[in-house]
């Protein structure tokens, strides 16, 4: 009896585990997404069009303070990468641009310089920065975790592709969250040394209040 039972255990195990493997999780749009991702769309429903994403093929909107156009492919916008932790996106960096100070959390990053030069670096957590001036073709990886930032290292405008170990990076942008909010100004002055007055000047900038 017991041998028997045994038995139809490890066959009922073989059967739950073999009915849980799913080749691919495709973003159903028509569910909400949750703190894990979104639900998968049937996979009936699945076409190639889901694994294939057409928008990074230009430009995008520079109009801002750090002259630069993001454009992700994360699952918000691919639905193919849901659930499988990759994910891509395009930078594009004007003249006189900078990607600032900001950090992913929870995901490491690989860049590819495709066209013009690009400073890029990071900063350990053991008081070392790295920094590199990059060209066309030349990678750098970006640790989890760890600040850091491009800029245009002079010429036209540079072209680069990120790609995250996360389908939905989350990040955290220095000056945006000391500066751009409703953090009080003298706690920031007392936490990082930075002048009361100057503290006041780059709130304006960022329209940040107090
Ligand atoms: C597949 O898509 C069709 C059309 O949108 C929809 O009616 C159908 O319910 C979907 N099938 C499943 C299993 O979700
Ligand atoms: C570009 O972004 C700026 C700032 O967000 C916005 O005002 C402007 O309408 C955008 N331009 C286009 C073409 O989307
Ligand atoms: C700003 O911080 C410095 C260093 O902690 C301190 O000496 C100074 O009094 C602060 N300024 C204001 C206006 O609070």
């Amino acid at each position: 009896m017991k041998m028997i039972l045994t038995i139809f255990f490890i066959f009922s195990l073989i059967s739950i585990s073999h009915a849980s493997v799913v080749d691919f999780c495709v973003a159903d749009y028509n569910a909400p997404k949750t703190p894990v991702g979104y639900s998968c769309k049937s996979p009936e429903n699945v076409t190639v069009e889901d694994f294939v994403y057409h928008g990074l093929n230009k430009i995008g909107n520079t109009s801002n303070i750090y002259k630069v156009s993001f454009q992700p492919a994360f699952d918000e916008q691919f639905p193919g990468v849901n659930g499988l932790g990759v994910s891509i996106a395009r930078l594009d960096i004007l003249q006189g641009g900078v990607v600032p100070l900001h950090t992913h959390p929870d995901a490491s990053e690989v860049l590819l310089v495709t066209q013009g030069n690009i400073v890029a670096g990071f900063v350990s957590s053991n008081k070392v920065a790295y920094i590199k001036t990059l060209h066309k073709g030349d990678v750098m990886v970006f640790p989890q975790g760890l600040l850091h930032f491009q800029i245009n290292s002079g010429g036209n405008t540079a072209i680069a592709y990120t790609s995250h170990s996360s389908e939905n990076p989350g990040v955290q942008i220095l000056d945006l969250a000391l500066f751009r909010n409703n953090f009080p100004s003298w706690i920031i002055n007392a936490t990082t040394f930075i002048d009361y007055a100057e503290v006041k000047r780059i709130k304006a900038l960022f329209q940040g209040s107090d």
